[in-house]
Order: structure tokens, then C-alpha cells, then sequence
């Protein structure tokens, strides 16, 4: 009798500990990214990203209005936007999607897989920036209100489709050098029903300075692909004469290489730059005119 009283006691301990175990698994899910999987066979990144947590602030310890609502209302707000969903939905049907394409690789490969013949699948896990960052980027975007954007590195066009949609009236013109990848972007944007995006088919280094060349101004620049630090000084030098108080750059993995660190340590120092936020996986780069020159680093 006192046996049988035992079982339920049992019971509701194992159901607690198995409770406890989901829990804890679920909070640290995001370490199975390839974001997360990348830092932890690379100990350098490791280390670097470290020390990023540890020596980087919150909102609390910015005092420039400019940077402080940057990352009060656009970094830090995580809030679900009709937007994401779609752009999600089309992703999760990409994680599934077994088709072997032929990668053409223009720029510096991957830490994870380098393999010529790629599935969709494959490329959707390991090349595209994940949803945290991708709905960023969009805030980022949407609080810039651009006239026009220009992307580098199109990828199966998850960014651009976020971009396109943060700035309907803008003009997206987004470079891919793989014509099998920028073949299945195109089909992605076109289901999505998105209107405002050109994809050029080509190398960044042939294309970006005639994209450049014909555009006024540039307000809103994403370098997200060819992760050398000479390329990355290139796309920089490129853009910066036509950059304005209100124009934003982005650079993606400012952290990814020995290389990486030394272009986004000399674009910081650059006179024209004012304000950069180092948010570890990307950087953002401000050339604004009459702000005191200040270098952040912010938790992401
Ligand atoms: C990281 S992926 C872009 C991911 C995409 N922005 C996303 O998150 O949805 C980088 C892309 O840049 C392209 N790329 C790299 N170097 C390039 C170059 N020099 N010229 C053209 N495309 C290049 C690659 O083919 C790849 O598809």
C-alpha cells in the first residue's frame, strides 16, 4: 500500500527533472545554429566573442541620443512584425529542400562546408543570416527609410526579401556571383510576391562600382559575401563618396578572420566615420556629419 502511495511522488520528480532538462535545452537551442556551431569549433572566434560579451554594453551604457535610439528602439526591438512570417515560412521550406545546385564561390568560402555541389538545404543552414539578425538588418532598414539599398551576396535572397519589405518604395539592387543560387533567390522574391528588387548576376568587385556609379547617393549598404579584408576595404572605399549623414553601411562577420578584424579596425579609423556599432556578428558604419566620433560596442 505504502509502495503504490510512492509511484505518483515518483513520478511527478522525474516529470519535474525531465521539465527542468527541456527547459534548459530549449534556452540554449540557439547554440545548434551555425552561427553559434561556428564559434565553437573555432576558438579564436571563440575567444573574440568573449571578450565581446564581457567588455561590451547595453542601451544603458550608451549616451549619444543617435546611438542610444538606434539601440533602444531599433537594435533591441524584438518584437514579431507581420513581415517575418512569410520570409520564415519561405525559409523553413528551404532548411527541406533537397536540389543539388552548382556553387560558383566568388568569395572567401565557409567555415562549415566548401563542397561544389551543394543542396539548397545545405546552403539555407550554413550561408543565410539567421532569422535573429535577418529582422535586424529589416528594423535597420525600416529606420533608415532609404531611397535605394544595395546588397552584396544575395544568397537563396532571405535578406533581400527582408530588406525589400522593410522599404517597399525603395529600389533594392542585390549583387550575386553563383547564377544557380541567384536563379533560386529570384524565384523566392518573385513567390513572395516581391516588386522592388533587381538582382545582378556577377562579381562584386565587376559590378558594385557601376551600381555605384549610377546611383546619386547611396543610403543603405549591406556587405554580406567575399569576407577578405582587402575586398571588404574595397566595397568601402567604393561606397564612401557617396555616402551622407543619413546613409547606413553594414558589415557582416567584422569578426570572422584575422583579415576581417583589420578591415573593420581601419574603417573605424577612417576620418569620414563618425559612428560605428560593433554588434559583434555584423558592424554598422555612419559617416555623420557634426557627431563626435565614437565607437560602440553593443550586446546583440
Ligand atoms: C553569406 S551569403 C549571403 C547570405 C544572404 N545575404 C542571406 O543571409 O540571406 C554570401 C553570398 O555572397 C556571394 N559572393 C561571395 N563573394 C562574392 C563575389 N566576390 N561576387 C559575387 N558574389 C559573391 C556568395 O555566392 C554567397 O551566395
Amino acid at each position: 500500500m505504502e509502495a503504490r502511495s510512492e509511484i505518483p511522488d515518483v513520478y511527478r520528480y522525474i516529470k519535474a527533472v525531465y521539465s527542468h532538462i527541456s527547459l534548459l535545452v530549449s534556452r540554449f537551442s540557439f547554440l545548434a545554429s551555425p552561427h553559434y556551431l561556428c564559434l565553437m569549433i573555432n576558438l579564436r572566434l571563440a575567444a573574440d566573442y568573449l571578450k565581446h560579451r564581457l567588455t561590451s554594453k547595453t542601451r544603458h551604457g550608451v549616451h549619444s541620443p543617435f546611438a542610444y535610439h538606434l539601440v533602444d528602439k531599433v537594435i533591441y526591438d524584438f518584437h514579431a512584425k507581420p513581415d517575418y512570417f512569410t520570409i520564415e515560412e519561405l525559409r523553413t521550406e528551404l532548411l527541406t529542400d533537397a536540389r543539388t545546385i552548382n556553387i560558383t564561390d566568388l568569395g572567401a568560402g565557409s567555415h562549415v562546408n566548401n563542397n561544389k555541389q551543394k543542396q539548397v538545404r545545405t546552403l539555407a543552414k550554413n550561408a543565410l543570416k539567421p532569422a535573429r539578425l535577418a529582422q535586424l538588418i529589416h528594423r535597420l532598414a525600416v529606420n533608415a527609410n532609404p531611397g535605394n539599398i544595395i546588397e552584396l551576396g544575395t544568397c537563396l535572397g532571405i535578406t533581400t526579401a527582408y530588406l525589400a519589405t522593410a522599404a517597399p518604395d525603395a529600389q533594392v539592387i542585390s549583387i550575386e556571383g553563383c547564377p544557380e543560387t541567384a536563379a533560386i533567390a529570384e524565384d523566392n522574391l518573385s513567390r513572395l510576391g516581391i516588386k522592388n528588387t533587381g538582382l545582378l548576376v556577377g562579381n562584386f568587385d565587376q559590378v558594385l562600382p557601376g551600381v555605384v556609379e549610377m546611383l546619386p547617393k547611396l543610403d543603405f549598404v549591406f556587405i554580406d559575401g567575399n569576407h577578405r579584408k582587402q575586398a571588404t576595404l574595397d566595397y568601402f572605399h567604393w561606397c564612401l563618396p557617396k555616402l551622407s549623414d543619413n546613409s547606413i553601411m553594414i558589415f557582416d562577420d567584422i569578426y570572422w578572420s584575422r583579415g576581417m578584424k583589420e578591415a573593420w579596425e581601419e574603417i573605424k579609423a577612417h576620418p569620414e566615420v563618425t559612428v560605428t556599432i560593433d554588434l559583434f556578428w555584423i558592424g554598422l558604419v555612419f559617416v555623420r556629419k557634426g557627431q563626435a566620433k565614437e565607437d560602440f560596442r553593443i550586446k546583440f
